[in-house]
């Protein structure tokens, strides 16, 4: 049985990629997963998935950018589940453009979603596991948290943000039972790329084409050996690529 088993779990951009294998993954563990993102038909199907292999599941409509939603996502799951011993703050979006181009809403897009959702999600859980005396956040960010690549400044740029603040967070809460991992992924099959309309950036994505990537379960399984990690061991950082990708 997972040192997990029994614990509960917030997984945001549950409905897709990587947020959804770890949700799966969680579910095998008997965490009780709290599925949320907004494309809430996706995590019913999800949440029906995971119960129907025994697990515990609850699908909560929430869009990270909403301080008022995520509090209520909180809420919900203490009601239900009792507590709120993990955050997985995976949520993002990746519409990667040249900055000439001036894509300003999608720049604006990221820092909502991969900025300000994240620390919406750490404004939401802190106080209950300070008070609770314990907790586990995770916050997924990217190797482009770590290098910077043409295209990518924004994203990049919020992603170093999001080791910056995993980092902060870490020091802060180091003597408060709270431990803080930071996941880092190269490529990864997921709808990711899916958002990006700069057809300069779309070009250089076919240096990828001859790698093989990641799968979202490959993320998830680093993410359950940080989360089952012995309560005096903090995993800080999982930086984890393709073993082909080379940047
Ligand atoms: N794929 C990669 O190669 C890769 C590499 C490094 C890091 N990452 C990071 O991994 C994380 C997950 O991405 P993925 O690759 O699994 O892509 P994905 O399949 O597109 O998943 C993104 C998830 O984020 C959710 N989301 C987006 N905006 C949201 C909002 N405002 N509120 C709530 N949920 C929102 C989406 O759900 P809804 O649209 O239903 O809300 C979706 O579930 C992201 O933070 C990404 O930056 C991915």
């Amino acid at each position: 049985m997972s040192i997990l088993s029994k614990k509960t779990a917030i997984v945001t951009g549950a409905s897709s990629g990587i947020g959804e294998a770890i949700a799966i993954e969680l579910g095998k563990r008997q965490v009780q997963v709290v599925c949320a993102a907004r494309r809430i038909d996706r995590l019913d199907r999800l949440a029906t998935k995971i119960t129907g292999a025994g697990g515990h599941a609850l699908a909560i409509q929430c869009d990270v950018t909403d301080r008022d939603d995520f509090g209520k996502l909180v809420h919900i799951t203490r009601e239900t589940f009792g507590a709120v011993d993990i955050l997985i703050n995976n949520a993002g979006v990746m519409p990667l453009s040249m900055m000439d181009k001036g894509h300003i809403d999608e720049w604006e897009q990221m820092v909502r979603i991969n900025i300000n959702g994240v620390l919406n999600g750490v404004h939401a859980v802190l106080p209950h596991m300070l008070k609770a005396g314990g907790g586990h956040i995770v916050n997924v960010s990217s190797i482009a948290g770590k290098k910077v690549i043409p295209g990518g400044a924004v994203y990049c740029g919020t992603k170093h943000f999001v080791h910056a603040l995993s980092e902060g967070l870490r020091m802060e809460l180091s003597d408060k039972n709270i431990r803080v991992t930071t996941i880092a992924p190269g490529f990864v099959t997921t709808e990711l790329t899916n958002t990006i309309t700069d057809q300069d950036v779309l070009e250089r994505f076919k240096a990828y084409d001859d790698i093989t990537p990641l799968a979202p379960v490959d993320i998830a399984s680093s993410t359950i050996h940080a989360l089952e990690a012995p309560p005096h061991v903090d995993i800080n950082e999982v930086v984890i690529r393709p073993t082909m990708q080379m940047l």
